[in-house]
């Protein structure tokens, strides 16, 4: 029989891994809770529509990529590709704006994308997700990328790339679209088919397109930045003023448009140059009109997402091994194994790491085990030494051996 394997693009994510994302993940809060953000944990399920409402009927996600289906023949359900759109819907069903007139909120778990898989990019995949309700002002912007760079810096990354850019509002958004498909009319034909499919349905997709054809016609194309109207320009001319005075560096990447329908003004991402084409860490920016195409109050909204994926092969030459045990029971005779048993899990009870093994084997293999564990203490129990409430514990480290008693081990044992 074959073995039953992970499904494609569905990645276990194995014990030492694990406990590295937890010490990543732990600094990460610590971040968001100095800038004030609060936990919400939403549905990895979702009705269909709120994907296809937020992120846009003509996006690659919603057209390719999204798992669904019904639900025993009732709702279309989908499982979530992105976060935002969860969130959004859960502040918008439990009037969280009638609380607070900002809320800054995160949401740590799988996402989930029928993308072609690669390096760097799975099928079932984590996001960091951070998203502001409730601020208009370019300050919110500024500081939401201040916050982003300062914690890649306490992750132990420094020097990534920052792009930024503005892809206006509805209005100017609509001038823009109108020169880009007037610019790319006359090269139509020599663009690729996915290309003259989305001059027609979703044209600033053309340039996210990887063909180095396509690239070369739209090399030249008017840049968004000329057509962006007034209110936009003002806006955005401040976030790079409050970036400046940050002193934060960033390339002005106006050729960036993102995947997703739902942006406005301010968006950014963060990009590794060796990591090939799947080299976007983080992708964000403002959304100011998504709540209220979702049913919610005009309110408007910024965010990011970091790729947990990503981010922790930037530091895998980082891993640490889990801790190791501070003590290790070895036990000879049975009955010295059954005092070992009870030993054992009274001091995990009190808060101490201890391991020890119920084969039974002789004393020479429970040692080799306890030193292959790292322990910091091996405590010998024969029948003699439970007759006399003692046991013979050795430093592993410096092979010192002593006779301690059973009832008071915990006092000889620095953690
Ligand atoms: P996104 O750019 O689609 O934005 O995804 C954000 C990040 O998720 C990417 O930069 C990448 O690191 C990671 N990512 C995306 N797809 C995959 C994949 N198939 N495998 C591994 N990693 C992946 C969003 O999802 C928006 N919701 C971000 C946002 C929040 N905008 C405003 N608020």
């Amino acid at each position: 029989m074959n073995n039953i394997t992970a499904v494609k693009g569905f990645k276990d994510i194995l014990p030492e891994e694990a406990h590295h994302w937890h010490q990543v993940e732990r600094i990460v809060r610590g971040v968001f809770a100095d800038f004030g953000f609060q936990e919400i944990h939403v549905p990895i399920l979702e009705k269909t529509e709120l994907f296809t409402k937020g992120i846009g009927d003509t996006t690659d996600i919603v057209e390719k990529e999204m798992y669904t289906f019904r639900d025993r023949g009732e709702d279309s359900l989908t499982l979530r590709p992105e976060a935002t759109s969860s969130i959004l819907r859960a502040y918008i069903e439990h009037s969280m704006f009638s609380r607070s007139s900002v809320t800054k909120l995160f949401s740590i778990g799988p996402m989930f994308r029928r993308e072609r898989p690669q390096k760097g990019r799975y099928r079932q995949f984590h996001q960091i997700d951070v998203e502001v309700l409730g601020a208009e002002e370019p300050q919110a912007d500024a500081e939401l990328i201040l916050m982003l760079v300062h914690l890649f810096k306490m992750v132990g990354l420094e020097n990534l790339s920052l792009d930024i850019n503005s892809l206006g509002c509805p209005e100017c958004r609509l001038i823009f679209r109108q020169k880009v498909i007037d610019f790319l009319q006359d090269t139509h034909d020599s663009l690729c088919p996915d290309c003259q499919r989305l001059l027609v349905n979703n044209p600033l997709r053309v340039f996210d397109c990887k063909n180095d054809s396509c690239r070369r016609l739209i090399q030249d194309a008017p840049s968004i930045l000329d057509f962006i109207c007034e209110g936009c320009r003002c806006h955005f001319n401040q976030v790079r003023t409050c970036l400046d005075m940050f002193g934060m560096p960033y390339n002005l990447n106006t050729r960036m448009v993102r995947g997703l329908d739902y942006y406005t003004r301010t968006t950014f991402e963060i990009t590794v140059p060796h990591m090939g084409s799947q080299n976007a860490v983080v992708g964000g920016g403002r959304y100011d009109g998504l709540i209220r195409d979702l049913g919610g109050p005009d309110i408007p909204g910024i965010g990011f997402a970091i790729g947990f994926e990503r981010l922790m092969s930037l530091l895998q030459d980082r891993q640490e091994s889990p801790p190791p045990p501070v003590l290790f029971i070895a036990a000879l005779g049975s009955e010295a194994q059954a005092a070992a048993f009870k030993l054992c899990n009274r001091l995990r009870l009190e808060g101490i790491r201890v391991e020890m093994d119920y084969a039974g084997k002789s004393l020479k293999s429970q040692m080799k085990k306890a030193d292959k564990s790292g322990s910091l203490y091996t405590l010998i129990l024969g029948e003699r030494e439970i007759q006399a409430g003692e046991g013979e514990l050795r430093d592993m480290g410096s092979s010192k051996q002593r006779t301690v008693p059973l009832d008071n081990l915990k006092s000889h044992i620095v953690q």
